[in-house]
């Protein structure tokens, strides 16, 4: 199974348009110290020929004009693309947005949680995806369900929120089960099988469980601190408050998984405030020292 970062940034991406921060500052100036990185998403393949985005970012043009697998086959005929399947982890508009690059009559099987085809329904936007070409198809939770190309994906709920531009005056914001999942991806044939969670609020005991020795997982790295956003004057929200669990403290994604014994951790969806992106940053160190990695755009990983 082949996997291919696309993406490796949050919303907004590196540098984002209208943001000054360090990151943002230096990556737009070319300073080899902060690379520039487009919005989430990840592609995978076990065959080489069918491939199936995780995620849709609104940059998916640009990553596919990058990204060589990507292209029509010159033996497909004059309309092709080896993009048959897209798989949503939630509605955010990193995350969906780049479905509308997709509206050229590519045909492909488009996969998401109920509550999240539910918010592409009521937006008359994405009936561009004509259904000549594109089936919906919804995700039941903790269902393997086999796709083309020869791999197996299973959803699952991870503690999350709702998309930001859908957030009521309710509970939680109006969050309902499968707002946000997590995909386990694996190709029986091979043998292969990762864990990806872009967007995950916390590590209950049921995700622990179900991460507990996994070969990969390409997991939340949007902050490093839960109030960096704050701290750095960006935002008045915490990374809680977005659905982000951050990388360090003791709530932290590192202190988490450090019991998992999962083989290989890789972030994604980093946000551009986040000085872990930095080469050389004593919070890289701390990540590094920890065993993760970092995804940056073009990353690929064989298994
Ligand atoms: C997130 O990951 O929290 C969202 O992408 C935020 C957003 O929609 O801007
Ligand atoms: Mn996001
Ligand atoms: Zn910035």
């Amino acid at each position: 199974m082949r996997i291919k970062v696309l993406g490796s940034s949050a919303g907004g991406g590196l540098p984002q348009i209208n943001c000054n921060c360090r990151n943002c500052t230096d990556a737009r100036n070319g300073n080899p110290a902060v690379r520039k990185r487009t919005q989430s998403c990840v592609a995978v393949s076990a065959d080489g020929r069918h491939w199936t985005l995780l995620n849709a970012a609104p940059d998916l043009r640009q990553q596919i004009e990058v990204t060589p697998q990507l292209w029509p086959s010159p033996e497909a005929g004059l309309r092709a693309s080896p993009l048959t399947s897209v798989i949503l982890t939630n509605a955010d508009v990193d995350h969906v947005a780049g479905l509308l690059s997709l509206r050229e009559a590519v045909r492909f099987t488009l996969y998401a949680s109920e509550t999240v085809l539910a918010a592409l329904a009521a937006n008359p936007i994405f009936a561009v995806l004509d259904p000549r070409h594109v089936t919906r198809v919804p995700l039941r939770l903790e269902r393997p369900l086999p796709i083309a190309g020869g791999l197996t994906v299973e959803a699952f709920a991870v503690p999350g929120k709702i998309a930001l531009y859908l957030e009521s005056s309710a509970p939680g914001f109006g969050t309902r089960t499968g707002d946000t999942i997590g995909l386990r991806i694996s190709d029986p044939a091979g043998g292969g099988a990762f864990h990806f969670i872009p967007g995950c609020a916390a590590i209950d005991d049921p995700l622990a469980a179900r991460l507990r020795g996994s070969p990969l997982v390409l997991f939340d790295g949007t902050l490093y601190t839960d109030e960096e956003m704050i701290v750095q004057g960006l935002s008045t929200k915490t990374g809680q408050r977005m659905g982000h669990m951050a990388m360090a403290g003791p709530q932290g994604s590192i202190t988490a998984f450090a019991a998992l014994q999962v083989k290989r951790r890789i972030f994604v969806h980093m946000n551009n405030s986040n000085p872990a992106l930095r080469e050389h940053s004593p919070e890289r160190a701390e990540v590094e020292a920890a065993g993760w990695e970092i995804a940056w755009d073009g990353m690929e990983i064989e298994l």
